[in-house]
């Protein structure tokens, strides 16, 4: 009998031996092994492997938006590879309680070794960060040297790369700004809403009107400025100059053509062939979402580690992380689209030719 059994062997095709002789605890290597070294290096290479999962997936969906016209079943399948980096994330944050079994004074048993290294040298987390469409230059709670300045030259060279690619905010912008439905020669669309919200607000005002002498004046005056707020916001969105005013200030990111058609998508999602592209929407604000959640709970994590002592990699620490979680959003404007949503009985009622653009038919040919 041979000692080996033919054909693909487990361990082989898995490379385990390299991936199992792949933790080497610098304590043990010192001659007084910290036991909660082996954890924090495993806990992070788990890490590392569904960053680069992550990214595996989002190259493909990047490719399939690269294209011009894409194919329905495409989406469904970018939709589908979106929906599993969701479970992906979840993974990755039931993953910090496990870190959290290690005790703040275990860690520093170790902690010290591992300066000036650090997370936030994760060439992989910063490769998702800018494939997703956060530039490094856009980074708020940091200064773009001092973060490109802690990679070494390959990966810093790596993330600039990266850079040049379109990103999935750049690209998810082009194909919202090709959506043909809100163009159609017979039909203003906008028109329409816009008259639909103006009857709301005017409507809103006339209650308040009629309460205003039961009320305090400070409650008038608050509803009065509530008001006329939302008159501006709503303003925003049609007046392209206004938009392109707030785009400058950093206050929506994507184009008033590609913000009005995602609206669109959001207002007429039960449309059949609205219902995929409404997913994705969904999916980015999913996947947003699950890593600002990741963010704040690593920041507590750290938090709890270190109180205010500053990182190993030399930040402030826990400050730093929790502005980071805060100022580090990308894809904002699609929650924000829920500001103009409105019920479903006031939509605008579509023609009919637009209806039928918007169904599935089945071709028997
Ligand atoms: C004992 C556990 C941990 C502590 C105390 C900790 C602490 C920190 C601190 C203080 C920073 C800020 C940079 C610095 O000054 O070093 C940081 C950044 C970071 N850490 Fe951790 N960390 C821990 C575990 C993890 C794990 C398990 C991961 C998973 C990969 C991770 C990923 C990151 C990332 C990606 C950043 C950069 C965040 C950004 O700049 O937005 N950390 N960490």
């Amino acid at each position: 009998m041979s000692e080996k059994p033919t054909g693909t062997y487990y361990g082989d095709y898995l490379e385990l031996p390299t991936l199992l002789d792949s933790q080497h605890p610098k304590s043990k290597a010192l001659g007084n092994e910290a036991h909660e070294e082996t954890l924090f290096i495993i806990v992070h290479q788990v890490y590392e492997l569904w960053f680069k999962q992550i990214i595996h997936e989002f190259n493909s969906v990047l490719d399939i938006f690269s294209t011009e016209n894409i194919p329905e079943n495409f989406i469904a399948t970018a939709v589908s590879r979106m929906e599993r980096v969701i479970k992906i994330q979840g993974l990755l944050l039931d993953q910090l309680p496990v870190m959290e079994t290690m005790s703040p004074m275990d860690f520093l048993e170790f902690r010290d070794l591992l300066v000036p290294a650090s997370g936030f040298q994760s060439v992989q987390f910063r490769e998702i960060e800018v494939r997703m469409g956060l530039k490094t230059n856009e980074r708020k709670s940091v200064d773009r040297d001092y973060f490109l300045g802690r990679l070494n030259k390959t990966d810093k060279e790596h993330i600039l790369a990266v850079e040049k690619d379109d990103s999935l905010i750049d690209l998810l912008q082009s194909w919202l700004e090709r959506m043909p439905f809100t163009k159609q020669a017979d039909f203003n669309f906008w028109g329409e809403y816009e008259g639909v919200i103006e009857k709301m607000i005017s409507k809103d005002e006339a209650i308040m009107k009629k309460n205003s002498s039961s009320m305090p004046q400070m409650v008038r005056e608050a509803n009065a400025a509530n008001l006329e707020a939302t008159r501006k916001t709503f303003k925003s969105l049609f007046d392209e100059g206004l938009h392109d005013q707030l785009r400058k200030k950093g206050k929506r990111t994507l184009s008033q053509r590609a913000t009005l058609n995602a609206l669109f998508i959001l207002l007429y999602r039960d449309e059949p062939i609205l219902q995929l592209p409404y997913r994705f929407l969904t999916s980015l604000m999913d996947i947003d979402e699950n890593f600002t959640t990741w963010r704040y709970r690593h920041a507590l994590m750290a938090q709890r580690m270190l109180g205010t002592k500053i990182g190993t990699g030399g930040s402030s620490g826990h400050h730093y992380l929790k502005m980071a979680a805060e100022n580090n959003r990308v894809y904002e404007d699609i929650f924000n689209l829920s500001t103009f949503l409105i019920p479903r009985t006031e939509l605008p009622k579509l023609p009919k030719e637009l209806k039928r653009m918007l169904s599935f038919y089945f071709i028997n040919d």
